[in-house]
């Protein structure tokens, strides 16, 4: 998600999910090759298993970034043909791909070419304006498949390229499970992954059954112990650090990057909804807003150590979730 899951980002939801797939930012194949590459590749170790998306349109620059990607250790590279802003639009990349199946397949076999065995996913949307039906969505996917990926994640809307913004891309046009579903009961050998809309552990808990995968996005950003949460529950994942553990670990690996000149704001930047649901949230929100106090992150987490109700800092879990039958993975 861009601006959300960079590196800092990803470093610290991993300390709370160790099992969870994670994604960068989408990245355009023409920065990648003409910017400085370790700018947007570089990536702690722990942050495996770790995917990296592109964005792209011809054959040869995604199958040069992918080969950069895998060649820097990536797990799997990924296609993004479900982003709908007038920016990736005007540079023909993203969702509006959805209106070209058969580029798209060559797109995919480029990639492919470059990965080694490795693999390549798409992740895309059940359709666009025009091509909104579930033909369309079979077609592509279809395509996409004989391309030779190996993983699909559908966001389960429609993109409307002209007169929404990525926001409202988000909301307004409905979720549309039932083609996700549709599409994975015609194809069940093929790996599919539901996205969109996920925000509570009954619906994750139940598309986990239907599908080879979940992808959460807002909710994981928003409000990290989700993930937290969901992979103790449905992976057995072992009691994630407390809020103030978290916090002392953010602390330690953020410390030399603060050495090199970046502000803890980058990384606590994301964290706003850190204490969400719980008493100090409000606290929390107001003390790594601007306008930021001229403090080291040592001594910034030190006052919220020192602030925060210690109920809240010591809770590892997440207000008001539901408790799913261990053996079963159900409510
Ligand atoms: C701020 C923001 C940035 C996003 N950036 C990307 C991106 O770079 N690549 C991508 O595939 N999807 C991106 N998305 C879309 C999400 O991955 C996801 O498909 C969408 O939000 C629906 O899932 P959700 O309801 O779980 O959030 C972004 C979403 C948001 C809110």
């Amino acid at each position: 998600m861009v601006d959300c899951t960079d590196r800092h980002f990803r470093w610290a939801i991993r300390q709370l999910a160790p099992k969870t797939w994670l994604y960068t930012e989408m990245i355009s194949a023409p920065s990648l090759i003409h910017g400085t590459p370790a700018r947007f590749l570089d990536y702690h170790p722990s942050e495996h298993p770790l995917v990296l998306q592109l964005a792209g349109n011809s054959t040869q620059e995604l199958e040069q970034t992918a080969a950069m990607g895998f060649e820097w250790g990536y797990d799997e590279v990924n296609l993004n043909c479900g982003c709908p802003s007038d920016k990736v639009q005007n540079a023909s990349y993203g969702a509006c791909l959805m209106a070209q199946p058969e580029l798209v397949h060559r797109l995919v076999k480029a990639m492919v070419r470059a990965s080694a065995g490795k693999p390549i996913s798409v992740k895309h949307r059940i359709g666009i304006k025009g091509r909104e039906d579930y033909a369309h969505l079979r077609e592509f996917a279809l395509a996409v498949m004989d391309g030779g990926a190996s993983r699909l994640i559908i966001h389960a809307r429609i993109a409307i390229l002209e007169g929404l913004n990525p926001k409202e891309n988000r909301t307004i046009p409905p979720l549309r499970y039932e083609d996700v579903q549709r599409l994975k009961s015609e194809f069940p050998d093929w790996p599919i992954e539901i996205n969109g809309g996920i925000r509570d552990l009954r619906t994750l808990s139940a598309f986990y059954e239907r599908f080879d995968g979940v992808m959460v996005g807002r909710q994981a950003y928003d409000n990290p112990y989700f993930m937290a949460e969901a992979e103790r529950q449905l992976l057995c994942s072992p009691q994630p650090p407390s809020r103030s553990e978290f916090l002392q670990l953010l602390v330690d690996y953020f410390e030399p990057f603060e050495d090199a000149g970046e502000h803890w704001h980058r990384l606590l930047r994301h964290f706003s909804g850190l204490f969400h649901g719980l008493r100090g949230s409000g606290d929390w929100r107001r003390m790594i807003s601007p306008p930021w106090p001229r403090l080291r992150i040592r001594d910034l987490v030190a006052k919220a150590l020192n602030t925060l109700p210690p109920e809240s800092l010591e809770s590892n879990t997440l207000p008001g979730f539901v408790q799913l039958d261990p053996v079963s993975g159900k409510i």
